[in-house]
Formats: structure tokens, sequence, C-alpha cells
């Protein structure tokens, strides 16, 4: 699994596929299109860009880090982090200098507090709690959990950059949020740094240089031509990318020797930028782009795999459906536990569907007591969402999953109940 931000090399449809006639590889983020700039009429739903206090970084893993900075924790404190995680919720804590201790997760996703031992909660400062999935819940035992031990709560809403979290609104549970721009509008990079109660002090984050700039531009207008999404200019912006990638092509080929598992990850992770602004092109896309279409197409997808997924054989919802108000939610993926996964997610992965799991998880984290994280981590399959999906694309990954369940009969490994 990739954890960098999605770029234009990682999506691109070849020519030979073009021609070919095969089905192009479906986009796994949003992507700048004519109808980005749609005015739909969407509910209100609250978003964590409203709360009071915002300072906005290069990418969601920047704002973690950023807010470990806000909390001027002394080197080597221990900060709380799930066991099911993305590597980029990890690594901010070790560049920070600042010692991992994990939790284990609950069926619902919350954390397992009656599991985490009195030491470890009396030596820790911080705890990182996420929505996974764009899925919000209250976090009101959480908040309290950490109100009556003195823990900082950082919570994590790189998958709902919208939504109402229980009794609060997203991102009003944490004395910090973080949430990642990229994941729900069509830009380069950006995540953001947040508070319901706490003022951010300065950041510092030092300017990106020009040439940094003109090529967040360029990503941009690249990805979207790459799949065709400027009726009237692809054929003429196509063009243009072709000479300057012609150009940067022989300048980007390495052989670099594999390096071993934990540099790898902490590498994959891109940390690099974490102390930079955002990017002009990141600044101007998120202050003029509507919300509307983002949020109601999202809710939108997230129905269609559920209409076309209902009753299949071998895999389920995650969480049951109904419970809980999908209009309250804009979701980032349709969790989907499925019995036979490792099968169904490498043949899915090679069909380049929008389809990923966390299977890559920080070395170290440790086995735990009735935790739910690596069971998820291996059996969950996170189908995309994103407003740039179209119904067709949704329904072409869910019946790709339908008809590799159908063509091998399930392996028997029953989800949680
Ligand atoms: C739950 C969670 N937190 C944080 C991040 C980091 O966000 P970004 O990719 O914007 O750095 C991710 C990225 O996948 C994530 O899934």
């Amino acid at each position: 699994m990739s954890v960098s931000t999605t770029s234009p090399s990682q999506t691109l449809i070849s020519d030979a596929q073009a021609r070919s006639g095969a089905s192009p590889p479906l986009p796994r983020g949003p992507i700048l299109d004519w109808s980005s700039f749609q005015l739909v009429d969407a509910p209100g739903i609250s978003s964590v860009e409203d709360l009071p206090h915002t300072a906005f970084t290069t990418s969601g893993r920047a704002a973690i880090y950023q807010a470990l900075l806000q909390l001027q924790l002394p080197s080597g404190s221990t900060v709380l982090a799930p066991s099911y995680h993305c590597p980029t919720m990890i690594a901010p804590a070790i560049l920070a200098n600042l010692n991992v201790s994990y939790f284990g997760i609950r069926a619902d996703g919350l954390p397992n507090l009656d599991a985490i031992d009195a030491a470890t909660a009396r030596q820790s400062k911080a705890m990182i709690v996420a929505h996974y999935f764009g899925l919000a819940r209250s976090l009101a035992e959480v908040r309290r959990w950490c109100d009556e031990r003195g823990i900082a709560l950082i919570e994590d809403c790189a998958h709902c950059y919208f939504g109402e979290a229980g009794e609060r609104p997203v991102g009003a549970w944490g004395d910090y949020s973080t949430a990642s721009l990229s994941k729900f509008l069509p830009v380069p990079e950006g995540g953001l740094l947040a508070s319901s109660h706490r003022s951010i002090s300065n950041l510092r984050l030092s300017p990106q240089s020009l040439k940094a700039q003109l090529k967040g531009w360029a990503d941009v207008f690249e990805l979207a031509t790459k799949y065709q999404r400027f009726s009237g200019f692809n054929k003429v912006l196509a063009f243009l990318f072709r000479l300057k990638n012609s150009r940067l092509r022989s300048a980007a080929i390495t052989d670099a020797p594999p390096e071993p598992e934990p540099a790898n990850m902490m590498r994959d992770c891109d940390m690099g930028r974490i102390s930079h602004a955002p990017l002009s092109a990141s600044m101007t896309l998120k202050a003029v782009l509507p919300r509307g279409r983002v949020i109601l197409r999202r809710q939108r997808n997230f129905a269609c795999y559920a209409k076309h997924l209902e009753g299949v054989r071998g895999a389920r919802p995650l969480f049951p459906l109904g419970t809980a108000s999908f209009s309250q939610m804009a979701p980032y993926v349709f969790p989907l536990w499925v019995d036979d996964a490792d099968r169904l997610y490498h043949a899915l992965r090679a069909m380049e569907l929008p389809v990923f799991r966390w299977d890559r998880i920080w070395p170290g984290t440790p086995a735990l007591n009735d935790d739910q994280g690596p069971l998820w981590s291996r059996h969950v399959l996170q189908l995309l969402c994103h407003q740039d999906l179209s119904e067709a694309d949704v329904q072409r990954t869910a019946e790709a999953i339908r008809s590799l369940l159908s063509s091998e009969p399930a392996l028997a490994t029953p989800a949680p109940t």
C-alpha cells in the first residue's frame, strides 16, 4: 500500500490502455473537473474547517505533527495511538521524538479503553483517535477518559472533513483536530489543524518555492487531463504534459536498492514537507470550490456500494447499515469485511480498482487482547467513495467484487459479531 498522497504519476492512464479500449483505472482521489465548480444544494453538515481555530498545513500527517508540537510535550513522552492505523498516523509522533504506545479498537472502531492498563495511561500525555472511514462517532466516552487522566485528545478527522460525531460536530471533541484536504478536494496536498477551544500558536511554516507552487498547479491539471476531465481542452493539455514529461523522464528513472522495512515505512510516509506552508494551488481551490457536490456524491456513492453489494456471499458491510444517519456524513470509503480478503484484495489491486486496505502497520505494534485491529488490517477493504467516481465506476468496482467472490468458495473466516 502506498501511503503518500495521490500524484499524477500514480494514476496515469497509459496510451496502450487507451488504444486497447481496456477499462481505464479509476481515480483514487478527487480530480478537478468543470463540475467541481457546480453549486449543489446540500444539507447543512458541519466541517472541521468551521471550528473557531484553524491553521492549514501540507497534509493530514503534517497536521498531526503540528498538533503534537502545540502540546509542547517533553521529548520521549508517550502518545497513545490505535493498533489499526495508516503509517502516516504514527510517523508524526516518531518525528516529534515521542514514544508511541498502542491501544486496541472495539468492533465499533472506538478505542478499547478498558484494556489500557493504568500504568500506560498514567505515562501517556496525548491520544490520537480517528473517525475511521468518514463514519464519525461520538467521542464522549473517550473525551471523559482523557479528561479524567489529564491526557490531551487529538481527534483525527482525515476521513471526515464533514459530518457530525454524535453530540458534537466532527473535530469538536479533540483538544486539537486534524484533517486531510487532499482526500476531499482536488488539491495536490493539504491538511488542517483545528481546535474548538484552544488557540493555535504560530506554526512558523516555511513558504514553498516558486517552482513548487507552479508544480502544484501543474499536478492538479495534469491529473485532470489524464482522466480527460476538461472537455474542450484535454487534447491540448495532454500534448503539453507529454512534452513536459518527455523532458523529465530520463532524470526520473532511478534504481535505488530496497531499504529495510522501518526506514521504508518512514520514507513512504513522505514527511519531507511537514514544516512547509501549504501550496497556493491547494489554498486557492479550497477557497473557491463549493462543497455541496462533494458531500452529496459521496453519500450517493456509499449508498450505491451498499445496494450493489447487498446479500453478497463472503463479504458484508463492516457496520450494519441503517444504524447511523448517513445523511450527516460525507463518507471517505465504504468499509467492506471480506472473509477471503487476501485473494480478493490482490485481484482488485491488479485490476487497478479504487480499493485499499491498511495492511502495513508500524513495526513493533503489539498483539493486544480483545483488539479488532489485526482483523481489520486483513479483512477490511476500503472502497473509495470520492465525488469524482461516477455511479458506473462504483458499480464496476462492486461487480468486480461480486464476480471475484463467486469465482471461488470463500475461506471460512467468520466476521466478528
Ligand atoms: C486516519 C488517517 N489519519 C491521517 C492520515 C494522513 O493524512 P494525509 O495523507 O493527508 O497526510 C491518513 C492518511 O491516509 C489517515 O488515513
